[in-house]
């Protein structure tokens, strides 16, 4: 196993009604002045915002309030959220929604107390200093709720970048999986994807010796194939719902992933596709991922059949591993295409023309990238190819 610090401030302030204690925990915190950020409309139609600005109330906190996070979201709503919270004197943010509105409070975090343009933040440079953050998770996918990372999109060009920084992590995360109930089936599943992306981005890997985190990845797997199908067929289920919440976070913290090498090619081909079409990143990882599969299996066959044999039950053919390995990524494949997620490009909406541009805007010119197997821009467009032509 790889030497590691793991890093996790978070407070996780989980169950039934929880978003009602967010003043407080806003308060043991150091906010006085909030800015509350939040997406389109799910969360002013169910209530969930006026509940939150009771909470503020309650806690004698003053806020401002900034809505309209799209998914994907944007570098221009980034900057009138610096403007105003620097108008407004805002000491803290409070995220209300996905990884889209976290991201963007993440953004708005950094940039206030930075002097240049926040975007540095996505071209390289790594934060040292933001605002704190806090949340109230409404979709159980993008594990930003215990992560130190944020995903922007440039809209001039537009450019899907991100950064990490252990200053991004939030201070706490309010997690009502009963909050998750109102969700679309399609987000449902989109979410799932990612889920299961996050643990895969770091199962797949060259570092021997890590009993203990491959197991951890295992168990969340394993949990995303037996609640995801619950809640798509039962939406109001609130075990199977806290089970996929909790999932999320324990995906995303780096907790299964310490102390081993990890990939996330699948991350980085997929952003270029929602940037590209606007897809809902789970929706571009249920294409991409199980494509990269299918492309570097080869390279370590034995963690594929590790895969096949302990996540999806296939029974192991000692005489042709390889057999097995596929067996696994199609049964990868299947589930996906069970909980309603396109597999290919036409189900996603992408065109296989436009591969030469992904490839492009991917940016790796002569260079190569990854830490399971290391791409080339040929390497990535095999993979895009084979995503696009996927059939069950
Ligand atoms: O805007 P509203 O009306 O709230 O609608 C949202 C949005 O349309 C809706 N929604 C959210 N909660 C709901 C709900 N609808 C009904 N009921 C609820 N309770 O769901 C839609 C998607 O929301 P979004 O926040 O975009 O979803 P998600 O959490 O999947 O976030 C995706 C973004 O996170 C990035 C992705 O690239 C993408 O931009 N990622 C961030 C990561 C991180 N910061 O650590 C890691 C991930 O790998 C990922 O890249
Ligand atoms: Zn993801």
């Amino acid at each position: 196993m790889n030497d590691f610090n793991f890093y996790s401030p978070t407070e996780f302030v989980f169950g039934r009604g929880r978003e009602n204690e967010c003043g407080k925990y806003v308060r043991k915190y150091g906010g006085t002045k909030v800015l509350l950020h939040y997406g389109g409309q799910s969360a002013k139609r169910s209530g969930l915002l006026d509940r939150v600005k009771a909470s503020l109330e309650k806690n004698g906190i003053a806020y401002c309030e900034l809505g309209g996070v799209q998914p994907n979201p944007r570098d221009t709503l980034v900057y009138k959220g610096i403007s105003l919270a620097r108008a407004e004197g805002v000491d803290f943010i409070l995220a209300v929604g996905g990884g889209s509105v976290i991201d963007s409070s993440k953004a708005i975090a950094m940039g206030v107390p930075y002097d240049g343009d926040f975007w540095d933040f996505y071209s390289g440079k790594r934060a040292e200093k933001a605002l704190p953050v806090g949340t109230v998770l409404t979709i159980a996918a993008a594990g930003s709720e215990g992560s130190g990372d944020s995903v922007i999109t440039k809209e001039d060009g537009m450019l899907k970048r991100g950064t990490g920084s252990d200053v991004l992590r939030p201070r706490f995360s309010v997690m009502a999986p009963e909050l998750t109930q109102t969700l679309p089936p399609f987000q449902t599943a989109c979410g799932a994807a990612d889920i299961m992306a996050h643990v895969f981005e770091r199962y797949f890997t060259n570092t021997r010796e890590v009993e203990i985190t491959d197991r951890l990845c295992e168990a969340v797997l394993m949990t995303m194939l037996k609640e995801t199908p619950r809640v798509i067929a039962d939406p109001d289920n609130y075990e199977a719902r806290a089970n996929i919440m909790w999932a999320g976070t324990v995906a995303h913290t780096n907790v299964v992933g310490v102390g081993r090498e990890q990939d996330w090619n699948s991350h980085g081909i997929e952003h270029e596709l929602s940037a590209l079409y606007d897809c809902a990143h789970g929706a571009g990882l249920a294409v991409i991922m199980p494509a990269w599969m299918e492309f570097v299996y080869k390279h370590d066959v034995m963690r594929f059949c590790q895969m096949a044999t302990r996540v999806f039950g296939c029974s192991m053919d000692f005489a042709a591993p390889e057999n097995t390995a596929l067996a696994g990524i199609k049964a990868f494949r299947s589930f996906l295409h069970s909980i309603g997620l396109p597999i290919n490009f036409t189900e996603l909406g992408a065109k296989e023309e436009d591969i030469p541009l992904l490839v492009e805007k991917f940016g790796l010119g002569g260079g190569r990238t990854g830490g399971f197997v290391k791409l080339s821009s040929e390497d990535v467009a095999e993979i895009y190819r084979i995503a696009a032509r996927a059939s069950l």
